[in-house]
Order: structure tokens, then C-alpha cells, then sequence
């Protein structure tokens, strides 16, 4: 559960724990970042006093705590750093909001003295806030009772507590944010208490009482349904697959999106095995199922008016007696043969199965979210994720949306050159390719199940979807939920359009 969060009237203090006061740098010391009504004028020129005792900078993400002025227990000065052209860009803002709430842990209510009412400015606070207050201390056993709390009530000041703008900010922010913290929460679920009905599960419970329809298609259904690719995969574990479709129809929609994630709830390899070193960090490999989830439970509760289709498809990627092997011709959803070649491949080898499946609801358009390759996080490293399509037009409205979410994506290329690396005398592809640029092989593999004429984007997050390093800004550690903004971002702006 994410912390709340209110509007209250800048110049009224609520009863609070810690009032956060964003400060930026001045001549050689600070000023406070805006008006800061919350205060009186000698508790305001009584905490710049103390400011400039402590030597504060103003530098973004310091953060200076203070008692002692009138009124007022605790104060955090949370420095913003210094607006470039009159502005501080969103990132910046949403960092230094996530530092301060991270940093503020075990204190119950904090109150923060917004330093404008602009929108963008509020929603990156905001945004920043609730995402910095998380943790997932569930399987804490005996040591969990005295971990710290992350913050459980923001109240953030603005001049106009009733402004319609801010109030839909609000409401927009702290539906994200819960869509964010429940990605996380799958994310950092351990991989034995999430195998792919566990997932389907949780897809259930998460659209129980919104505008949503989850159907789940068990091994049963998808050997009926001829889906090769998932089954495949799932065949070396004891937990069998799941394909989970959550469906949203608003009234009136003007747009109708396809999701599709990739939900491997434990990536071991199989008979291709794995190093054993970090292979723990495989429990993050249904991020992309997670995001997609969430994000159509977000978009069903800002009541988007954009029809989304999304499939999670799952399994447990195991090596075992029933295992599929190297060398093995599979048969996909749709009819097409692949060569397994490596069964560390599997992703592309459910998403396949679930993007042709997409494609018979006949959206508009079609984006599936993966941790699909190692080679994304060699080519742009743990924080930026990968967008790539077969429409460069397409691409570029997803970047563009990435862009206004506030997310770290960049455009990477198909080539088709790549497509004869996975020529085979002995299917119609198989499953691996050139290794140099892999995570563009992987891309022009999915490819391969798309229509031309269906405009697809695939989003690698390998890297971006789990944080193995310490907690930054918004960012904890583990799971992330990242792409979740970016893809309701996409339906805003397809209802805008
Ligand atoms: N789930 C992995 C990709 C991955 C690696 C995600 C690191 C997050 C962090 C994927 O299934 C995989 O194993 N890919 C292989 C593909 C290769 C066999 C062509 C890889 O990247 O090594
Ligand atoms: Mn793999
Ligand atoms: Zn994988």
C-alpha cells in the first residue's frame, strides 16, 4: 500500500511529523524555493538562519534536517538545485522528492511545502514522493517487526487545495503510484511463491471491482489453443503455464491498444543453464507481465476512454527430465515452427505465442514489455530501457510518450540484415542469432510474428525493471516498475489524440 496523500492550503501547518521545505542555492548560501506560507515570517528567516549555520547548499537532493524553528517540529530541507531557464526539469524534481521520502523512513506523516502550483512541477513531486516511500518487507520473518516504515501520509501544500488541475494531478499521481508499488511487489515476490497461476491470481485480485475481465488460459486450454511457444517453455516445471488476457472496454473508446508482457516467474535457463552467480535476480523475469498488468489496472481506474487488451504470458523456465532440449522443433500459435537452439531464449518464444494471439483482437497497435536480453543492459546500461518497432513512426509516438511519463527510453534499431542469423534448415526460425547486438536479433525475431501492417513496438527493460544497487531517488532496490508510466502515458495520449 502506498502512503496517502492530500492537498491542504499552503498557509495552514496540518498536524505533521517532518514539513519538508525544498530549498535551492543562493549567493553562498540558500533561499527557500518558494513561498513557503506554512511558516510565519520569523519562522521562515528563523530557518534560513539555521540553514546557513549548517552551511545547507541547496544542491539537489541535500537534505538538511532542522528543529528548533516556531511552530514546527522537524523540518527536512530538501535542496532542488539551481532552475536552469526558470524551470528544474521533472526528473530532477521527482529524484530529489523520492530522496527526501526515502530519507524521512519511520516518520508517519510528512507534510511538504510544494514550492509552486505549477502541474508538471507538482505531479514530478508528488510522483517522486510516493514512489521514494516503498518497501516490501512481506517475507520478513522475525527481524521484519522493527524494520523502519516508509512514510504513510504525505500532505502536500499548495496555494489552492481545490484547483481542479491539482486535484486530477492528485488523483492521477496516487493511482500510478499504486499500479507502480503492486508491479513492484510482484517483482520482488520470491519465484516459489509465484509461479504462473500464482500470477494469473494475482492478475484476478488486482481487477476485482474495476471494468476489467481476466480470462487465464491453464496448460490444458493452451494445449488446446496450440500455443508451442509457452507451453514449451513450461513443460520442465512443475508448475505449469499460465496465458493471463485482462481485458478493459470503456464506452466510447476512441483507441484500442494490445498489451503484452513477458511473465517467466523464474528464468533458470533450463537444459541451456545458467551461471549460478546472481541467477536469483531471474525472480525479476515476469517484470514485463507486471507492468502491463498494472498498467491496465491504472488505466481501467483513471477511466481512460481506450479499449486495452493485454496478455501476460507465463511459465517457469526449468531444466528437468520433461524439459524441452536444444535441437527440438516447436510449433507456435499461428502455425510457425522454431528450432530451439537455446532454451535461455524462452522469452521471445512465449511473447511470440501471445503477439500473434494480440493480433486477432485487431488493435490499433501492439507493445509488449520484456526483460528480454542481457544485451540491453550492455548496450544502454541498468536505467534506460529499449524501444524498438516496426513502424518508425510508432516508435517515435512511444518515445515521445516515454518522454512526457518521465521515463529513461531510447530508440534502437531492427535491422533486417539480423533475419538470416536465424535461418535453419530445420524450422521456419530459430531461436538465436547473431550474439553482436542480441537484444536487436531478439527484436527482429518477435518481428517475424507480427503482421507489417500492425504497428508493434517492443520495449526491452531487462536492465531498468530491476535495481540490483543501492536505492536512488525514486528508485528502490529490487523491483522497479518501470515502463508502467510510460504505457498508460500512451493510452492518455491516444484519448487525446
Ligand atoms: N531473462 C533473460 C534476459 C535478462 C538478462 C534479463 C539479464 C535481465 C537481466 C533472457 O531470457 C535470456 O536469458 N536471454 C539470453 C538470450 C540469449 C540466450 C540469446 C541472454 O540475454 O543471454
Ligand atoms: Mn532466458
Ligand atoms: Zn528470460
Amino acid at each position: 500500500m502506498p502512503a496517502s496523500a492530500a492537498l491542504a492550503a499552503a498557509k495552514s501547518l496540518p498536524a505533521t511529523d517532518v514539513l519538508v521545505v525544498p530549498i535551492v542555492p543562493q549567493g553562498r548560501g540558500v533561499d527557500l524555493a518558494g513561498p513557503t506560507l506554512a511558516l510565519n515570517a520569523a519562522g521562515r528567516r528563523r530557518l534560513l538562519e539555521l540553514l546557513g549555520a549548517l552551511k545547507a547548499t541547496g544542491k539537489r537532493g541535500e537534505i538538511v534536517r532542522v528543529a528548533g524553528v516556531p511552530g514546527v517540529s522537524v523540518i527536512a530541507a530538501l535542496g532542488l538545485g539551481a532552475r536552469s531557464d526558470g524551470t528544474w526539469d521533472g526528473e530532477a524534481l521527482r529524484r530529489s522528492a523520492g530522496d527526501v521520502a526515502r530519507a524521512l523512513a519511520g516518520t508517519r506523516r510528512v507534510a511538504f511545502a510544494l514550492p509552486s502550483d505549477s502541474p508538471s512541477e507538482v505531479t514530478a513531486l508528488m510522483t517522486g514522493s510516493l514512489l521514494g516511500a516503498y518497501s516490501f518487507d512481506l517475507y520478513k520473518g522475525l527481524t521484519g517487526k522493527d524494520a523502519t516504515k516508509p512514510v504513510r501520509a504525505f500532505t502536500f501544500l499548495v496555494g489552492d487545495p481545490k484547483d481542479p488541475e491539482l486535484r486530477a494531478v492528485l488523483r492521477e499521481v496516487t493511482i500510478l503510484a499504486a499500479a507502480i508499488h503492486a508491479t513492484r511487489d510482484l517483482v520482488n515476490t520470491p519465484p516459489g511463491h509465484l509461479p504462473p497461476a500464482g500470477l494469473a491470481a494475482a492478475a484476478v485480485a488486482a481487477a476485482e471491482g474495476l471494468p476489467l475481465s481476466v480470462e487465464v488460459l491453464d496448460e490444458k486450454a493452451l494445449a488446446r489453443g496450440g500455443y508451442g511457444g509457452i507451453l514449451a517453455v513450461g513443460q520442465g516445471s512443475a508448475n505449469p503455464p499460465r496465458l493471463i488476457r485482462m481485458t478493459y472496454r470503456p464506452e466510447g473508446a476512441v483507441a484500442h491498444l494490445a498489451f503484452v508482457g513477458k511473465g517467466i516467474t523464474f528464468d533458470t535457463g533450463g537444459i541451456s543453464i545458467k551461471p549460478a552467480a546472481k541467477m536469483d535476480a531471474m525472480k525479476s523475469d515476469m517484470a514485463g507481465a507486471a507492468a502491463v498488468l498494472h498498467a491496465t489496472v491504472a488505466i481501467a481506474q483513471l477511466g481512460l476512454p481506450v479499449s486495452i487488451t493485454t496478455y501476460a504470458a507465463s511459465a517457469e523456465n526449468m531444466p528437468s527430465g520433461t524439459a524441452q532440449r536444444p535441437g527440438d522443433v516447436i510449433t507456435m500459435y499461428g502455425g510457425r515452427t522454431v528450432e530451439v537452439l537455446n532454451t535461455d531464449a524462452e522469452g521471445r518464444l512465449v511473447l511470440a505465442d501471445a503477439l500473434v494471439r494480440a493480433a486477432e483482437d485487431a488493435p490499433d497497435s501492439i507493445i509488449d514489455v520484456a526483460t528480454l536480453t542481457g544485451a540491453q543492459v550492455v548496450a544502454l546500461g541498468e536505467r534506460i530501457s529499449a524501444i524498438m518497432s516496426n513502424d518508425d513512426a510508432f516508435r517515435d509516438s512511444v518515445f515521445e510518450s516515454s518522454r512526457r511519463a518521465g521515463e529513461a527510453m531510447w530508440p534502437m534499431p531492427l535491422p533486417d540484415d539480423l533475419r538470416s542469423s536465424l535461418d535453419t534448415p530445420w524450422a521456419d526460425i530459430t531461436n538465436i542469432g547473431n550474439r553482436s547486438g542480441g537484444m536487436l536479433t531478439a527484436g527482429v525475431f518477435l518481428r517475424e510474428f507480427v503482421a507489417p501492417s500492425m504497428k508493434w513496438a517492443h520495449l526491452d527493460i531487462a536492465g531498468p525493471s530491476h535495481n540490483d544497487g543501492s536505492p536512488y531517488g525514486d528508485v528502490p532496490k529490487g523491483g522497479t516498475g518501470a515502463s508502467v508510466r510510460t504505457l498508460v502515458q500512451m493510452a492518455k495520449d491516444a484519448a487525446a489524440k
